[in-house]
This record gives structure tokens, sequence and C-alpha cells, in this order.
């Protein structure tokens, strides 16, 4: 039989209804190859770097294939990605291909493979969405069927890949509250690693929805094919990596299916999210570039505004939040050349006041007594500061002791006929996201906030607690299942109605710290809280496993007290403002706590991040020395797209004294450039040697500078850092 190949190069939308047909689905750097062929299995061919010409044809020839859709019950011994019961009982699918098409979509192509079953009406397609400017293709299924009665899907990833078999090492993030996105690597051995999460709302406290393999052995942060997957999912969800007895590793992703068997409805479309997929032959970090590209150009909100400079109330004075507090805040703020003042949790609350965690949640009216002027009086003295206002809100729960638990106690979420399990305070809980009436509630809060005062410019908009009981007053008996989904259906279509109303309103995702940290969500925020967690040590293990799917402009990295509140460590002021300069920079921080010294160290700090916040901000992460590695040192580097900027941070992670570190070779500048070092946050009286000199971006890249393990200070001084700008000279 003869195969055609196709791709969609000079094609607007083509409907493939050739016998035998490969579909090849590019990325400008990437190849994903497709067989489909009717009446036959779909089946997945090739994924790596591009394929052009001849070897697009060889490769549909000669590779070893794959299921495109593994599908449970005929010739199953192993992981399928969907697992169905038909109305008759019948618990197997055998799928062949109907059709396969291909489009141009904007800035993307899009292809569609449509599979059915031999016996039933019961149908499966397979999307492939290919970005046209970024390294990424996103894959989902929609699963739909004719048959009389409702068919209950037991099992429903969103997609499928084989990985060859050899030196494959994965890299996933996982942790706890306060230790998010701690890095895990390890070599993929026979059996089954699940990554998952059960919580119900947030999704990266623990176990992370995204991963890295490496193909080549150990994983290299520069070197090395990497295949990055991430899951575009703010709910439960799946990752399972199933090793048997052939040449594959089998990766699975899509939605948790435990307590979520679904019925779908006759007519019905299931749609699953998606999973994205990235390719780089240039190491960990390659793979990162690319997801960052991809965040930033298609996914996160808002990715081409620069972020404000910003200080947040939350660790300064916790509940007690009062006007002459928030002024005086707004003008310690203001004077060191921030940009934005965020009033966090304890400003709320009408017959129940929110004094502590344990009341208030779900009446979002201004408690009068700790602030008379209202919302507009802080506002307006943002305003007269010259910076602009943001405000905490929790927005899908409640506490018992609330008026609106009072009102509507079958709003929240509750195993039917049993007592509600409680959270934090001893008297939160989730509302019912399911319930359209909630949905219209929690839309009102922010729509009320915003048509009452637009001049608000930042929604903190946080999360915590779990789904700690199962139960929907709202989803009929034989849907109570649903809950896991329906909850972040529910979700995202609030989400989607506040972005169509408010598209420039920056919202941050905080859920209990970083437990929002997701593909799923960033449409909707513009960047999210990496962690409750601001010891700047600690931080540095967090942001860097978080940087490996995430951009720095998403993720939000604040200055905060010594001895720190989490971890009673206490970090020079140098090292914390150097590690939080890497991300979104911002404080949270009691001001009038600080020295005049501190609070001018800050304003040199926040006057330079103004200069390299377009590095940082847009610019390709090369991480060089990975915390991870234990050599007493950690660095990364952010290079401007056109190479004629960069930053270099280096942070000491291990604090012994005359330790001998490695220099640390740059990456990712121009060979052929010139370039000059400053050093930014400079402590030191000395400058250091190469202060002002200039090197080759060939040089750089292949020695590096010789940084001091120490600052030269007339006292002891552990926890030494380094900033260095590098430009280009012409
Ligand atoms: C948890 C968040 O992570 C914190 O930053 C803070 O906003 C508190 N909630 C407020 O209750």
């Amino acid at each position: 039989m003869t195969k055609k190949l196709f791709t969609l190069a000079g094609l607007c939308s083509l409907v493939l209804s050739a016998v035998a047909q490969t579909l090849s689905v590019q990325t400008p750097r990437t190849t994903l190859l497709l067989s489909a062929t009717q009446g036959e299995k779909a089946k997945i061919i090739y994924y790596g770097s591009r394929l052009e010409g001849s070897d697009l044809e060889t490769a549909a020839r000669v590779e070893l294939t794959q299921d495109a859709y593994p599908v449970y019950g005929m010739n199953c011994p192993v992981e399928a990605a969907l697992s169905v019961q038909h109305p008759d009982g019948n618990c197997s699918l055998d799928l062949v291909v109907e059709n396969a098409t291909q489009r141009e979509g904007a800035g993307c192509t899009i292809t569609t493979i449509e599979l059915k079953d031999k016996l039933y009406p019961f149908h499966v397609s397979l999307v492939y969405k290919a970005w046209q400017d970024a390294d990424v293709i996103e894959m989902w299924s929609e699963i739909s069927h004719q048959e009389k009665k409702p068919v209950r899907l037991v099992q429903y990833a969103s997609a499928y890949l084989p990985v060859r078999r050899g030196q494959v090492w994965v890299s996933h993030l996982s942790g706890s509250w306060a230790n998010e996105g701690q890095l895990t690597q390890e070599p993929l051995t026979p059996g089954m690693l699940v990554i998952k999460n059960k919580d119900g709302v947030r999704n990266s406290h623990t176990d992370h929805a995204e991963i890295m393999l490496s193909l080549d052995g150990q994983p290299q942060e520069n070197s090395g094919r990497t295949i990055g997957a991430a899951l575009c999912y703010g709910g439960n969800f799946k990752l399972r990596l199933e090793t048997h007895d052939d040449e594959f590793h089998h990766l699975f992703a899509g939605i948790n299916e435990d307590n979520s068997a679904y019925l779908l409805e006759k007519g019905e479309t299931f749609v699953t999210p998606a999973l994205a997929l990235t390719f780089s032959a240039e190491g960990l970090s390659g793979s990162s570039r690319n997801f960052h590209r991809w965040a930033r150009s298609h996914k996160l909100a808002n990715a081409d505004v620069e972020r404000k400079i910003l200080l947040n109330s939350w660790e300064g004075v916790y509940f007690d939040i009062n006007q002459e507090g928030m002024e005086q805040m707004m003008s310690d703020i203001a004077s060191m050349g921030g940009e934005l003042f965020v009033m966090d949790d304890g400003w709320f609350g009408g017959k129940y006041k929110r004094k502590t965690d344990n009341a208030a949640l779900g009446d979002w009216v201004v408690d009068e007594e700790k602030l008379p002027k209202g919302i507009q009086g802080l506002i307006d003295a943002a305003h007269q500061r010259g910076i602009k206002f943001g405000i905490w809100i929790e927005p899908e729960m409640a506490n018992t002791t609330s008026e609106l638990f009072e009102k509507h106690p079958d709003w929240v979420i509750q195993a039917p006929g049993r007592d509600l399990v409680l959270g934090r305070g001893g008297t939160q809980v989730v509302l019912d996201l399911a319930n359209p009436a909630v949905q219209d509630f929690i839309f009102q809060i922010v729509d009320d906030l915003m048509t009452n005062y637009p001049a608000i410019d930042y929604i903190k908009w946080d999360a915590n607690m779990a789904i700690m009981n199962h139960g929907s007053h709202y989803l009929p008996a034989q849907k109570q299942s649903h809950l896991h989904i329906a909850y972040h259906r529910g979700f995202e279509q609030i989400c989607q109605r506040i972005r169509a109303k408010y598209p420039k309103l920056t919202i941050q995702a905080c859920a209990s710290g970083g437990g929002r940290a997701n593909y799923g969500i960033l449409p909707y925020f513009d960047e999210f809280w990496v962690s409750d967690n601001t010891d700047a040590l600690q931080r540095v293990y967090m942001q860097w496993g978080t940087s490996y799917f995430f951009p720095a402009i998403a993720m939000a990295s604040h200055i905060s007290a010594a001895p720190n509140h989490q971890t009673s460590r206490v970090i020079p002021l140098k090292y914390r403002i150097d590690v939080a300069m890497s991300g979104r920079l911002g404080m949270e921080i009691q001001p009038k706590n600080m020295t005049d010294q501190e609070k001018e160290l800050c304003r040199k700090a926040i006057a330079q991040y103004k200069q390299i916040r377009p590095i940082v901000q847009q610019g390709n992460i090369y991480r060089l020395l990975s915390p991870y590695d234990k050599q007493g040192a950690a660095s990364l580097m952010y290079v401007s797209d056109s190479k004629d900027r960069a930053v270099f941070y280096w942070w000491k992670t291990e604090q012994f004294v005359n330790q001998h570190l490695a220099r640390i070779p740059m990456s990712g500048l121009d060979p052929d450039k010139r370039y000059r070092i400053t050093e930014l946050n400079r402590i030191d009286p000395e400058a250091l040697p190469f202060e002002g000199a200039t090197f080759t971006g060939a040089y750089l890249m292949s020695n590096g500078l010789d940084l001091p393990y120490a600052h030269k200070l007339p006292y002891h001084y552990d926890y030494a850092s380094r900033v260095l700008l590098i430009e280009e000279v012409k």
C-alpha cells in the first residue's frame, strides 16, 4: 500500500481521505509524525527534532510505531488511555480511523484524527495543535457517542506518548505547602511511575502536572535531547509513565479519574484538557525556554505587559489591617520606588469580622471599623503616593461563620447526609462551583469590586482549602462522581467571564502559596505566588524547579523579613534581594521595621530591577549550576532575544568558609559580541576586578568569571550572592 505524506505547508484546510497516510505535525524545530489510515488504528510514528524532505518519508516507513491512543478491551494487557463501559455492560473499545483533517488556526495548525469504534457509535477525535512560533504541540482527545444511554468513562487520558527506551530520566516537581517545586530526577525503570494530585481545588503543592524526560542519560541543563510535557489542567491530574516489556516507556496524561467516573450522555462531547509537549536538543533549559516562549506568546494572561514592583501586606501585618497601617506601607513602598501596594487578607466582614482566619470568607464587604474610608479611601491614598492599589480575595471559599453560609448552606461542598469537614480556622468550607448560582456569585465578587472601584489594578486570588468531603447539593445523585470535573469547569467559566470583562486586570493565582502553578489556570492569571515560604535560600530551590516550566514573569518572588517568618533563618538583605530579583520582584515585609540603610538598599535594587525587568520577564533562561547538584552554589541567567543584554545570578547555597566553588561558564550569549560587565546590588566597598571590563561572548561562555566566594566587608558575612548585568558594547 502506498503511503501519502501530508504536511500543511501551503494548504489552508485539508480533508485527508486517502487510504493510507502519514500526517506530519510541524513546529519550527520539532516534528510529530502520525499515521491515520482509514479503517486502521491511528499510530504515532515519531516525535523529536524537526524532520524535512526524505527523512519524513523514510521515518514513516521504518520507525517502530505505537497506537496513538491506546484503548482498553482488546489486546490490552497494558495501560490504556481510554477505558469505558457501554450501556449494555460491554467494557471494550476498538477504535479505528474514520477521517483525518489538517487546517490552519490562528498561529497554529490543527490536525484532527477521527476515530470510531468498530461496533458501537462511539467516537474519539485526537487533536494535535502545533504552534508555528513556539516549539509546542498541544494534544487532547474529544470523546462522544450516539449510544442509547450514557456511557461510563472510567479512564480518559488527554493524550499518550511513547518514548523510546534507553537512558531516559524523568525530572519532576513535588513538595508540600511552603516547600513547593522540589526537583526529583530519576531514571525510568520497569514498573509504573504515577504522578498525581487529588486536592480537588489546587494542584501544585505536592506533585506537579509537568515533567521533563531527558533521553540521553542523566539530565543536563544545556545539552541532550529533552521532552517536556505539561498537562494544562487546574484540577486533579494523573501522569502515568509505564515501562513493561517492550521498546518504549509509555506516557499517559490526563484528568485523575479516581473518584471521578464520568457518565457521558448521548450527543455530549467530553473534551479532555491539553497535554502540551515540547522537544529540545539543548537540554532541560532548552525545553524550559520553549515552554516559557509559548507561555508568553499564548498562555499567560497579559504576558506582554511588564509586571509592577509591589509591596504585599501579608507578612508585614497579617490580619492587622487598618487605614493608617495601609497608608504607612504605601508611603514606604512608594518611597522605595515600588509601583503597587496590595492589601492582603483581613480587610472584610460585616456581621462576622475577619480578625483571624476563622470567619467572614464569603462576606466581601469592607470592615468599616478597620477601614473607615473604605476601598476608595485606600485607592485614593495609593494614588496620592503615585502608586496603584491591589486587593486580596478568596472567592471560592466560605467560613461557616459567615452570612453567606447562613444564607446558602447548600452552596458548599458536602458529602450528602454527613457533617461538614472543616478546613482552615476550623470553619472553612469550599463553595460548590458546579452550581451556576455559585458561579454567578463568584463572578459578582470581582465584578462588584471592579465596577465600584475601577481603579483596582491587581487582585490576589487565593484558595486555601482542598475538597475534603465529596458531595454536591447541586449535582444529581447519578452524577455525584462528576464533582471534581464540574468544579473545574465552573472555575474556568468564572475565569472566562472575568477575563472577557476585565482582560487587563492583573490577577495573581495564589493557593496557600504555590498551589496553582499550572498551565490550566495561567490563561486567566498574570502570575502565581510560588510559595508561602519566602526564605531566600529555600526559594533558590523552589524557584529553580518551578522555572523548569514557568517563565520568571509569572513567578512572584518577594523580599521578606529576617529572621524569615517560615524558617526563622537570618539571611542578609542583599541575598534576599538577589533571589527575589530573579523572578517578578516584590516585597512582603513591614517596611517600618527596616533601617534606613536597608530601605536604601531596596530602593537601589528596585531601580536596578527596573533596568533589567525586560530581560528577566521577557528573556530566555539558561540555568547554569543547579542547587540540587550540591556544588555549594547555584547560578542561572536570562538573555534577551537579540542577545544584546543578559543578567547573570549566582547565589551561594552552602554557607562554609573558604569553600572551593566552581567557576561557571555562561550560556546563551552571542560568541562574537563583546559584552560589558556591571555588578548590580553591589555591597562591597571595592568593585569586582572585572567591573566595567568587556569580554567576548565566546570568552564568557567558555570560562565564565571568577567570582569571589565572599563579600569583602568589615564584618563576617555568609550568603554571598552576585547579580551581573551583561550588556553588548557596540
Ligand atoms: C495564603 C496565602 O498564600 C498568603 O500569601 C496569604 O494571602 C494568606 N493566605 C492570607 O490568608
